[in-house]
């Protein structure tokens, strides 16, 4: 890295590096690799305030941690302050790092209930479940956290002005993905909206940014071009959780450590199938890898036949054994 860019990183040295909430991803297994390859924290994938009251066990599964991860916010979804609140001081019991709710997702199903980004057109509602669980949480002596986007429509920035009542009704730290819930997944996150959240909310809570980072480069632009106080890291960890060592090194001025060899992400690949059978069972294990090793194994020679056998794999002990013959 060049001596310039080095220099600016030595001041972000003390900047969090976590792994960004991905439903579908970021369970127990992954976060734990995450979190030995140089995550400082992560965060749950996302957990129905409503099923987990309802006493719904699948629901309950989510919210699993374990002693080998490095702290996990757990994350609610909901749009009932009463029982986003009742969530939150059901989930506060099992210790986590904080309680987050979710006003970023832009996912249709979730939005059409009022949930996720929706909440973004109804800042007063927002408010209230912040302040519900806001209270939840700090009762049990947790930190209140909110993950929000940049606003609900193109054109129509709010966060700055949206992050500021939820910081008075009681948020401990705003994450801003930096895209429009229209925007989805593209064009490219607005660093800028950070910026102008961080601005409004100056010192009053933590500013988080998410969106693109995928290396040293982007998170060093992205704490330069924000001030932001620390950033997530979603999609581009997903096949390669060593991405927050290179960050961390980066960040700390310090050679960034080398892309991991072929060996390495097979076997990563392998470890993760291991744990999540062990979580899941075999039969759901070797489902929920299938995606999950093929992002591991991508760009080595002969990982696309690999990848169609292992969609027909259905033995933990076969898919180990085809992953296994990439090395
Ligand atoms: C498959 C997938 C699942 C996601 N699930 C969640 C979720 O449960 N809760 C949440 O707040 N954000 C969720 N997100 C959004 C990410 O946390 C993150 O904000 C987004 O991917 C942008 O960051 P990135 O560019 O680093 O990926 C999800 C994203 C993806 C791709």
């Amino acid at each position: 890295m060049a001596a310039a860019q080095k220099d600016d990183a030595v001041v972000s040295g003390a900047v969090k590096v976590g792994l960004a909430p991905m439903a579908g991803f970021t369970d127990m297994p992954f976060r734990i690799l995450c979190g030995e390859r140089g995550a400082d924290f992560a965060v749950s994938e996302m957990i129905s305030a409503t099923a987990l009251t309802r006493g719904d066990a699948k629901t309950a599964d989510l919210a699993a941690t374990d002693p080998r991860e490095k702290p996990c916010a757990l994350q609610i979804f909901g749009h009932d302050p009463a029982t986003v609140a009742e969530a939150a001081a059901a989930l506060a019991g099992s210790r986590p790092l904080a309680i987050e709710i979710n006003m970023g997702c832009p996912v249709k199903k979730i939005v059409s209930s009022g949930d996720g980004s929706a909440l973004m057109k109804d800042p007063d509602l927002a408010g209230k479940i912040t302040e519900a669980a806001s209270r939840a949480a700090h009762a049990a002596g947790l930190p209140l956290w909110v993950k929000i986007r940049a606003g609900w429509k193109k054109g129509e920035v709010t966060a700055p002005a949206f992050a500021d009542a939820l910081v008075s009704a009681g948020a401990d730290r705003i994450t801003v993905h930096g895209r429009t819930r229209d925007q989805m997944y593209a064009p490219s996150s607005d660093n800028g909206v950070i910026r102008a959240v961080k601005e409004k909310i100056g010192k009053r809570a933590e500013v988080f940014g998410n969106g693109d980072v995928d290396g040293p480069e982007s998170a060093i632009r992205m704490i330069k071009e924000t001030g932001c106080d620390g950033l997530l890291v979603g999609r581009a960890a997903l096949g390669d959780p060593w991405i927050f060592g290179r960050i961390k090194a980066a960040l700390a001025g310090e050679d960034t450590p080398p892309l991991p060899t072929k060996e390495e992400r097979v076997s990563a690949a392998i470890r993760l199938l291991r744990d999540v059978c062990a979580l899941y069972g075999e039969e759901r294990g070797v489902r929920e890898s299938r995606g999950r090793a093929a992002r591991f194994i991508k760009g080595i020679k002969g990982s696309a036949a690999v990848r169609d056998r292992l969609n027909h794999a259905e033995t933990e002990a076969e898919f180990k054994d085809i992953l296994s013959r990439l090395i």
